[in-house]
């Protein structure tokens, strides 16, 4: 890849972001004169990146705008496989769209795509997934896990518990995982989750795990008719978050539940998502086959199904037939 003057001075300070560089030193290191240095540095204050500036010691970079790009993802992202490689689009159809394409060029386990905004975002059930605003995270990636296909449920948990771990790392909230593949904020969706895959009878050739987040919309934002069932992080807490720190330090929890999940089993996983888990013990409505029931949410099986006991047996619940909403009769 080919920078810019502006792009490696932003590469340089933010390598450096534990320690003042002069401009000398950059001057030297990109081959541009010291007033060159400064108009690009003027710049850059204008765009909204924040410097301290000492004389004698030089520059040191203290925050950056929430800008998401291929090199702000980059930047800081503290895991060993997850998103070491990727690719940023200001707009998609859908990121799970070209993420498939890539596993079939057979780009590796954890390749990673970012979308700043989708005009077909889609969701389970093919649902459509609102995702043209520009300030959510919508992002998926490939993974290459050594599972049976019947295992597979157990990542969309294992997203799940990541995206609660990111959520409380960055707010005093308390969100919901609502089975199998939503967070809740209250009952306002705040985020969703959605796993594909390849697989024959007994394994698995990918998976691509699509995680959409909303972030900074008000809430005038969202298509009106969603706008009594959405919510963001912006509208729960009244704060901005960066979305490239939100996808660097989802991925970072991602791969430690990961490596959990391959070496331990999935034990704790659940426990932590049992933790989460909305309405668990509480009595719903669901329907199986033709019949219409009511029976207590008891627990997730090992496989991710959801178990419900009912008139003294438990139930394996795969699909998406439970009400959890007085009056919902849809299942979701
Ligand atoms: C759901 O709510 O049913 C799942 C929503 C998943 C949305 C994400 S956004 C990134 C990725 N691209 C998509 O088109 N969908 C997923």
């Amino acid at each position: 890849m080919v920078l810019s003057n502006r792009e490696k001075i932003i590469q340089l300070l933010a390598q450096n972001m534990h320690t003042y560089v002069s401009g000398q030193w950059l001057s030297d290191q990109l081959g541009i004169s010291r007033t060159a240095v400064w108009k690009q540095m003027k710049h850059l204050k204008e765009d909204g990146y924040h410097f301290k500036a000492v004389p004698n010691k030089g520059y040191r970079l203290i925050d950056m705008p929430d800008k998401v790009s291929e090199n702000t993802l980059f930047w800081g992202l503290d895991t060993d496989v997850l998103g070491q490689m990727l690719e940023y689009h200001d707009q998609l159809t859908s990121t799970q769209d070209l993420a498939h394409t890539r596993a079939r060029e057979n780009k590796p386990d954890g390749y990673l795509i970012v979308a700043n905004s989708q005009t077909n975002g889609r969701g389970r059930l093919h649902r459509a997934f609102r995702s043209e605003n520009k300030n959510g995270a919508w992002f998926s990636f490939i993974l290459r896990p050594e599972l049976s296909p019947v295992e597979a449920q157990k990542i969309t948990l294992l997203t799940a518990v990541s995206l609660v771990r990111t959520i409380k790392q960055k707010t005093t909230l308390e969100p919901k995982i609502k089975w199998p593949n939503d967070i809740l904020i209250g009952d306002k969706k705040l985020a969703g989750i959605l796993t594909e895959m390849q697989a024959e009878q007994d394994q698995i050739h990918y998976m691509v795990i699509g995680v959409g987040v909303n972030i900074n919309q008000r809430l005038e934002e969202f298509p009106e008719e969603l706008r009594q069932t959405v919510t963001s992080l912006l509208v729960e807490t009244d704060e901005r978050f960066k979305r490239r720190y939100f996808i660097q330090d989802f991925l970072k929890h991602f791969e430690a539940l990961y490596r959990t999940l391959l070496t331990d089993g999935f034990k704790s996983i659940k426990q932590e998502w049992e933790k989460h888990a909305f309405k668990l013990g509480e009595t719903l409505d669901y329907r199986l086959g033709k019949e219409e029931k009511t029976g207590v949410f008891v627990d997730i099986h090992d496989s991710g199904a959801l178990l419900i006991e009912h008139e003294g047996k438990t139930e394996r619940l795969y699909s998406a037939d439970i009400h959890w909403f007085k009056g919902d009769k849809s299942g979701c």
